[in-house]
């Protein structure tokens, strides 16, 4: 057998390797690689409880970690098998507007029964995550993401490299199922569908056995619908290295705690400086209490002293944003729900009072129009840079998404913040982004708090 084998391999080689073989055998991966999408059942709830009814990709759920090095390609066939039409959107990642997986905007859903062909180049290292993104508040509510990793061509000094996929839940807390009214008006006029059930990971507990002196890579992702996340460290010492997939220039330790908004990732290098037999925790803050969110058992020391302060993660590729003060401006003024001062906005070309915009479910307004229409917020040209301000004229903070490109924020003394692509807009702030207009396509930016997208929040840029 090893003879056979090896003569075989030997004839393989012959044959001259930049041929028939490898194309040969990318074609085997690319047909064996499928997500599917379809109903599942987790143990979410402590054991006690029974299973969860979800939807999931492949069966489980968050989905499949996604991981590639930079510069390699993401192909799955997305085969749908869930009982409404469904599509993928790639959180964060600069892919061609064809794969951004926008249904009735890049793509048709995809139907029950029916599949899409994904396939894209992964050209930034971070962390991401993919998404459905048709009914998104009730498809990602009964969960369909995963994470998406990009690797960075040089390992990063760590010993360790964990997801922590954050989401809460709407549970009957006597049989642990969803709640299944997503179209619900008070979620949609008010802060979005927050659940009473906090998991990572799609499990009611989460624990790693670390060792003192360990230096872990944290990657965070808030997948929920609408919670925004106040966390911090207990038993660990840190830095955040990376918003939304892009590292900062310089790591900001962490003090006190930081902010997670949805569709906000951050990557985070931390220490373990509790000691052998303690636990340490990120810390979920709520309403002044402490919970944990994930829990690390503290095992012998793996060094007798922790390293040093890390260097930044190298930069991505063309992140500039160049030519601010001739960049094209933009306005975006939000408006709507409840307690709002929102008196009517337009809602399929035609002007409605809020009663009614109620009436209709719909509750938010772009620059006073609710909803997607065919006008995209800005015809932009790839390259040409861009300025946008943000008024949210209403009583609850907006994490605004804008698809295939990361912009920086424009801060108050003219200097650049870092780069992201989703931004956390608190109740009655303007804030200004900037941004290079990136491949050309339609690119939604829309708000993150699904209920909100659902009922108004939501626009497009186009690019030539
Ligand atoms: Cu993470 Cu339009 O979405
Ligand atoms: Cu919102």
């Amino acid at each position: 057998m090893a003879q056979t084998r090896r003569s075989f391999l030997k004839m393989g080689a012959a044959l001259g390797a930049g041929t028939f073989l490898p194309g040969t055998a990318r074609a085997a991966a690319q047909e064996a690689l499928t997500l599917t999408a379809r109903p599942a059942a987790v143990q979410l709830a402590p054991p006690e409880y029974p299973q969860t009814k979800v939807w999931g990709y492949d069966g489980i759920m968050p989905g499949p970690v996604i991981r590639v090095p930079q510069g390699g390609r993401v192909s799955r066939r997305f085969v749908n098998e869930l009982p409404q039409p469904s599509s993928v959107h790639w959180h964060g990642l600069r892919l061609n507007n064809a794969m951004d997986g926008v249904a009735g905007l890049t793509q048709d859903a995809v139907p029950p029964g029916g599949s899409f062909d994904y396939d894209f180049v992964a050209q930034d290292a971070g962390t991401y995550w993919y998404h459905a993104h048709n009914r998104s508040m009730e498809q990602v509510a009964r969960g369909l993401y995963g994470a998406l990793v990009v690797e960075e061509p040089e390992p990063v000094d760590i010993d360790r490299d964990e997801l922590l996929v954050l989401d809460d839940w709407r549970l009957d807390p006597e049989t642990a199922q969803l709640d299944l009214d997503f179209d619900a008006p008070h979620d949609r006029s008010h802060a979005g569908r927050r659940g009473n059930y906090v998991a990572t990971n799609g499990t009611y507990e989460t624990s790693f056995p670390v060792k003192q002196n360990e230096r872990l890579r944290l990657r965070l992702v808030n997948a929920s619908n609408a919670r925004i996340f106040q966390l911090g460290l207990s038993g660990l010492e840190g830095w955040i290295m990376a918003h939304d997939g892009m590292p900062l220039d310089a790591p900001e330790l962490i003090e006190g705690g930081f902010l997670l908004a949805p569709g906000q990732r951050v990557d985070l290098l931390v220490d373990v400086t509790a000691v052998e037999g303690e636990t340490a925790h990120l810390v979920r803050v709520d309403e002044e209490n402490g919970y944990s969110q994930a829990a690390f058992q503290v095992g012998a020391a793996i060094a007798t002293v922790r390293r040093g302060a890390p260097k930044p993660l190298p930069p991505n590729p063309d992140m500039d944003v160049p030519g601010l003060d001739a960049a094209r401006r933009l306005e975006l003024h939000m408006e709507g729900g409840a307690m709002g001062r929102l008196r009517n906005a337009t809602l399929d070309g035609e002007l409605k009072s809020f009663g009614e915009l109620a009436e209709a479910n719909q509750f938010w307004s772009f620059n006073g129009v609710v909803g997607l229409t065919d006008t995209p917020l800005a015809n932009l040209s790839s390259g040409e840079s861009a300025r946008l301000s943000i008024r949210n004229d209403t009583v609850f903070p907006h994490a605004m998404h804008l698809h295939g490109m990361h912009f920086r924020e424009v801060l108050a003394d003219g200097s650049l913040g870092p780069l992201r692509d989703t931004l956390l807009v608190f109740a009655d702030e303007t804030r200004e982004i900037a941004f290079v207009a990136g491949k050309p396509g339609k690119w939604l930016f829309h708000c993150h708090m699904l209920a909100h997208t659902a009922s108004g929040m939501a626009t497009w840029i186009n690019i030539a």
